[in-house]
C-alpha cells in the first residue's frame, strides 16, 4: 500500500503475474521482491552484486536484484526460480540435471546459479563448458567446486541412480527438490513480512574502551526504534563459548572491545527504522587503544594482555612426542628445515548468519542456521538464565557452514530481543559484519625440521607451530590439540616431537575451517617432503610410499590400528596420473618459454571426531500405526548430504529403501542430539548411530513377528509384511499400542566412539578411525606475471566404504575448491578485505576438472565400513599445489596464499 503520496506506483510482470509495488527511489529490486512480493526464493548473499545469490531474469537476462533499483524494472518481466521452475521446461529440465548431478549442496547459490543457467540455454540449449563458465561466472558457489554445475548445464550423463537408496547408491540428495525449486527457507527466510529488526552496534577499532550514553533517550527520540539491547540486559552469563575451559567471549563487550566488529550493543526497531538508521546517532563514545594484531608481538614483554588468567596471551597448547628426534637428526644422511606461514582464511558461505525468534507463550524459540543446535541451546541456557526446556531451537535450512556456523552468532541477540519486546524478531548479518564477527581459519606460523636416512626413512621430525586465535578462544584449543596429533602427516615417524601454541590478539577470533588447523600444518609437512625427496634424489611419490603408514604401524601418538588404514593405496593409485602428466608437463615447459607446468602431489589425513573426548550421536526412530517408517535425523546437513547419508544407512539397517522413510530434522524439543556437524564425525558418528536405530527397529518388529532374522520387510497401510524362506506375514500394526509420539515400535540409539585420553607426550587413542587422501595437480605459471592456473586434479580419498558415491564426489570437489583458494587467493585482512569483492574465492572459472578415485579400505569402526571425509578434502589440496609450483618454476612459496604478486617475486629473486 502507498502511503506516501509522492511515491508512485511501480507495475511489472512477476513471474507471469502484474504486480503494483511503491518503492522510495534506490530500494532495491531484491528488497521488495523478497519483503513485499514474498519472493524469498531471491537469496541476499552480500547485496553488493559479488555473490550473484538474488540473480533474477529481467527481460531474460540475468541480472542482480540486489544492484538493481525497483523502479527501474516498471513495466517489465521478472522471472525467479521459484516461478521459473512452476512453468517452463528448460528451468524443469534443468532442476533434474542439478539433481542427478548433485550440483546443489547447501543450496543457497542454486536459484542464482539455475536462472543465470536458463538464461544461457534458452538462447544456446547445448552451450560447451567455456560459455557455461562465462555465463555463470557472476555466481559464487562455496560447496560444490562448481564443475558438477558445469556438468548440469552442459547435459553430462545423470551421476545419480534412482535405487532403493542403500548403503553404496549414488542417489539424489534426498531434499534436493527444495533447493533446485527455490523452496528451500535459510535463516533469512523465515521472518514474516514486517517482523522486527535488529542492528548490532560494533566496535570499528581492533581495540578500544568505549561508554554507552543515554541509550534510553535514544530509543524514546528514534523514531521506529523499541528498545536496545547491551551487556546490562544479559540474565544470565555475558560469555559463550564452545570449550568448557575456554568460555571467554562475551554476548555484549563490556568496557572494553577487543577486536575490529565485535559487538557492544544492539537496536531493535521497525524494518524501516533499522534500513534508515545512523550508526553514528547511537550513544556511544571510543576511545582507541593499542592492539596487538599478529602472535609476535602478542607474546612480547608488555604486550597487552588480552584475557588477565594468561601469560604473555598465550591461550593453551598441544604436544606430542615419541621416540628421540634429536638422535634421529643426529643419524640422518640428509636434513630440511623450513618456516611457512598462512594468514587468516574466510568461510565466506554464501548465507550470512541469519535467523528469526519469537516467543510461543512463556519459551523462547530460536530459528536460524546452526551447525550444532543442542550446542546453541546449551549457550542460550547459560546466557539467559532459563530452564532450558523453555527454549527451543529449530534449525533452518543452513547456506554453507564449514565450521563457523558452530559457534553462536545471532542467537542471543535474537533470543534477548524477543523477550524484551515479547515480540517476533529477526536479523541477518550483512556480508561485512558477517566477515568482520564470524570466526575464520587461524593464521599459522610453522617451523619444521625432518631428517631421513639415504634409504629414504625419516629419520626426525621436529615441528613448532604458533596459531593466532584472535581475541577470543573459540575452537582454538582444539586446533591446537589436533596440531601436534596430526603435523606428522599419515606417515611412520618413529622419532618425532611436535609442539603447537595458540595466541590471543586482537584480531577476529579464529575458530573451526574445515582441518581444524591441520591444512596448515600439512602445508610445512607436505612441501618439506618434496625437499627431502629432492636431497634424496628419490621421486616424491616413491618417498611418501615408503614412508606411508601401514596396519600395525603405530601413530606418532602410539595408536595402533590393525586395520583399515588406506594411504598407502590412495598414493599408488596417484601413479598413472604421476607418470604420465609429469611426461606432458615436460613436453610442454620444452614448447614453451613464458608458461610452464609442472606436478605436485602431497597426502593428508584426518581423525574423525572430537580429540580424545566423548561426542555421542543419537538417532530415534519408529514406526507408526499407519505404516508410515519415521527417522528422526538430528545430524545438521549443511549440504554435505548428512539428511542423505544417515538415510541411507537407516535404510540399509531397517532393510528398506529410503524412499519410505518419513524424515524428522533437527528440533530440539522433539529430535535426538545427534552432535554437532563437525570434525568429519556425522558420517562415521551419526552413521553408526542410525545403524543401530535401524538394527535395533528391525529385530523388535521380527522379534515381534516371530520371524528369521533374514527376513524382508515391507511396509503398508497399516501393516508390516516379513518374508523369509517360510513364506509372507502379515502383522496388523493397529493392534499394538502407541506411544506419545505415535509409535507402536521404537528404537532409539547411541554411539560414541572409542577413544582414550592422551597422556602428558601425546601418546593414546585420539580417534577411532582416520580417513585418508592424496592429490596430484597439474599447475600452469605464467613466469611473467606470477600467475598460477590449476590444469586438472586426480584426487584419490580413502572414505572406507562409499555410503553415496555422487556425494563422495561433491565434498572431493568442494574441499579442493576451498584448497585451491587457500593456496592461490585467500587472505582476510581486518578492515581491508572484509567483503566479496575484495576478499576473492574461487569462481566456475578457476576450478579445473577433478578425477576422483574412491578408495574404499573397510574401517571396523565405521557403518558399513565408512570413514568420515568432509575435512580431509582440502588438507593436501595446498601443499600439492605449492609442490607444483616449485615443478613448474623451481621456487618454493612458503607464505600462502600464492599470490601472483608473492610468486613473481619469488621467481625474480630465483633468476
Ligand atoms: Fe553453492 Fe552451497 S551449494 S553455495
Amino acid at each position: 500500500m502507498n502511503e506516501n503520496p509522492n511515491i508512485t506506483g511501480t507495475q511489472f510482470c512477476l513471474d507471469g503475474k502484474t504486480v503494483e509495488v511503491f518503492p522510495a527511489p534506490g530500494v532495491r529490486l531484491s528488497q521488495v521482491l523478497r519483503e513485499e512480493l514474498g519472493a524469498r526464493d531471491v537469496k541476499i548473499g552480500c547485496n553488493a552484486g559479488d555473490c550473484g545469490a538474488c540473480t533474477v531474469l529481467l527481460d531474460g537476462a540475468p541480472i542482480c536484484a540486489c544492484l538493481t533499483p525497483a523502479q527501474q524494472v516498471a513495466g517489465r518481466n521478472v522471472e525467479t526460480i521459484a516461478g521459473l521452475y512452476k512453468t517452463d521446461n528448460t528451468t524443469q529440465a534443468l532442476a533434474e540435471r542439478f539433481q542427478d548431478m548433485g550440483a546443489a549442496q547447501c543450496g543457497i547459490c542454486t536459484p542464482g546459479m539455475m536462472v543465470s543457467a536458463v538464461a544461457l540455454l534458452r538462447e544456446n540449449p547445448t552451450p560447451n563448458v567455456r560459455q557455461v563458465q562465462d555465463a555463470l561466472g557472476g555466481v559464487l558457489c562455496r560447496c560444490t567446486g562448481y564443475r558438477k554445475i558445469i556438468d548440469a548445464v552442459v547435459g553430462t550423463a545423470p551421476v545419480a541412480r534412482d535405487d532403493a537408496g542403500i548403503v553404496g547408491d549414488p542417489i539424489r540428495h534426498i531434499d534436493a527438490l527444495n533447493k533446485v525449486s527455490g523452496a528451500q527457507t535459510f535463516g533469512d527466510d523465515i521472518a514474516p513480512m514486517g517482523t522486527l529488526e535488529i542492528f548490532v552496534i560494533r566496535s570499528p577499532h581492533a581495540r578500544a574502551a568505549f561508554q554507552l550514553g543515554d541509550v534510553d533517550a535514544f530509543v524514546v527520540n528514534t523514531n521506529g526504534v523499541e528498545a536496545t539491547l547491551s551487556a546490562i540486559d544479559i540474565p544470565g552469563r555475558n560469555l559463550f563459548g564452545v570449550i568448557p575451559q575456554f568460555v571467554d567471549q562475551p554476548v555484549f563487550a563490556e568496557a572494553e572491545a577487543r577486536f575490529r566488529g565485535e559487538a557492544v550493543a544492539a537496536i531493535i526497531g521497525t524494518p524501516e527504522a533499522i534500513r534508515n538508521f545512523n550508526p553514528a546517532t547511537f550513544p556511544v563514545t571510543w576511545t582507541k587503544l593499542d592492539a596487538v594484531t599478529d602472535v609476535t608481538s602478542a607474546q612480547a614483554a608488555g604486550a597487552g594482555q588480552l584475557h588477565a588468567d594468561r601469560t604473555r596471551n598465550v591461550m593453551c597448547g598441544g604436544f606430542v612426542a615419541c621416540g628421540d628426534p634429536d638422535a634421529a637428526f643426529a643419524n640422518a644422511d640428509v636434513t630440511v628445515e623450513g618456516q611457512y606461514n598462512s594468514g587468516f582464511v574466510e568461510h565466506a558461505y554464501i548465507e550470512p548468519e541469519a535467523g528469526f525468534a519469537q516467543m510461543d507463550g512463556d519459551r523462547v524459540e530460536i530459528h536460524a542456521c546452526t551447525q550444532a543446535p543442542v550446542m546453541d541451546l546449551d549457550a542460550l541456557e547459560a546466557i539467559l538464565a532459563m530452564d532450558r526446556k523453555k527454549i527451543r531451537i529449530i534449525p533452518t535450512a543452513v547456506g554453507g557452514g564449514f565450521g563457523s556456523k558452530l559457534d553462536i552468532s545471532v542467537q542471543p541477540f535474537l533470543a534477548l530481543a524477543t523477550l524484551k519486546t515479547g515480540r517476533p524478531v529477526r536479523l541477518n548479518y550483512t556480508r561485512t559484519e558477517s566477515m568482520q564477527s564470524s570466526t575464520k581459519r587461524h593464521p599459522s606460523d610453522i617451523r619444521l625440521k625432518i631428517g631421513a636416512t639415504k634409504d629414504g626413512k625419516i629419520s626426525g621430525f621436529s615441528f613448532y607451530g604458533e596459531f593466532d586465535t584472535g581475541a577470543y578462544a573459540s575452537w582454538g584449543p582444539t586446533v591446537a590439540n589436533r596440531v601436534p596429533i596430526h603435523a606428522s602427516g599419515p606417515y611412520q615417524i618413529p622419532d618425532y616431537r611436535a609442539e603447537s601454541k595458540g595466541i590471543y590478539t586482537n584480531n577476529p577470533p579464529a575458530g573451526a575451517f574445515r582441518g581444524f588447523g591441520v591444512p596448515q600444518s600439512a602445508i610445512a609437512q607436505e612441501c618439506l617432503f618434496d625437499e627431502l625427496a629432492a636431497k634424496l634424489e628419490m621421486d616424491p611419490l616413491d618417498f611418501r610410499i615408503l614412508n606411508a603408514l601401514k596396519n600395525n604401524v603405530p601413530t606418532v601418538c602410539g595408536q595402533v590400528f590393525s586395520q583399515g588404514v588406506g594411504i598407502g593405496e590412495c598414493l599408488e593409485s596417484l601413479r598413472p596420473a604421476w607418470d604420465s602428466e609429469r611426461k606432458t608437463a615436460t613436453a610442454f615447459n620444452v614448447a614453451n618459454t613464458t608458461l610452464k607446468r609442472g606436478v605436485g602431489i602431497a597426502a593428508g589425513w584426518y581423525g574423525c571426531g572430537n580429540t580424545s573426548l566423548p561426542n555421542p550421536s543419537t538417532i530415534k526412530s519408529g514406526i507408526w500405526a499407519d505404516g508410515t517408517v519415521v527417522l528422526h535425523q538430528g545430524a545438521m546437513d549443511i549440504g554435505q548430504g548428512a539428511n542423505t547419508v544417515i538415510s541411507q544407512i537407516f535404510a540399509t539397517a531397517l532393510g528398506i529403501s529410503t524412499k519410505l522413510l518419513k524424515i524428522v530434522g533437527p528440533d530440539t524439543d522433539v529430535t535426538p542430539d545427534a552432535g554437532k556437524t563437525s570434525a568429519s564425525r556425522q558420517t562415521y558418528v551419526s552413521g553408526n548411530a542410525a545403524r543401530l536405530s535401524g538394527e535395533a527397529l528391525r529385530a523388535s518388529i521380527l522379534e515381534k513377528m516371530n520371524v528369521a532374522n533374514d527376513a524382508t520387510l515391507t511396509f503398508d497401510l497399516g501393516v508390516v509384511r516379513a518374508t523369509d524362506i517360510t513364506g509372507t506375514y502379515e502383522f496388523d500394526l493397529a493392534s499394538l499400542n502407541s506411544d506419545a509420539e505415535g509409535f507402536v515400535f521404537r528404537a532409539e540409539e547411541t554411539y560414541d566412539p572409542p577413544t582414550k585420553p592422551l597422556d602428558e607426550n601425546g601418546q593414546g587413542i585420539p580417534y577411532a578411525q582416520f580417513g585418508y587422501a592424496a592429490h596430484l595437480v597439474v599447475v600452469e605459471v605464467d613466469t611473467a606475471f606470477g600467475t598460477v592456473k590449476p590444469i586438472k586434479f586426480v584426487a584419490a580419498h580413502d572414505v572406507g566404504k562409499a555410503i553415496n558415491p555422487m556425494l563422495v564426489e561433491g565434498q572431493v570437489h568442494g574441499g579442493i575448491a576451498q584448497g585451491l583458494g587457500m593456496a592461490l587467493m585467500e587472505e582476510y585482512i581486518p578492515g581491508r578485505t572484509e567483503n566479496l569483492h575484495d576478499y576473492l574465492i574461487p569462481t566456475i572459472g578457476d576450478i579445473p576438472p577433478i578425477e576422483t578415485i574412491i578408495i574404499e579400505e573397510p574401517d571396523a569402526h565405521g557403518p558399513y565400513g565408512a570413514k568420515g571425509l568432509g575435512e580431509h578434502v582440502l588438507i593436501p589440496t595446498a601443499p600439492c599445489i605449492l609442490n607444483a609450483i616449485h615443478d613448474a618454476v623451481g621456487v618454493r612459496i612458503t607464505k600462502v596464499p600464492a599470490t601472483p604478486a608473492r610468486v613473481r617475486a619469488a621467481i625474480k629473486a630465483n633468476a
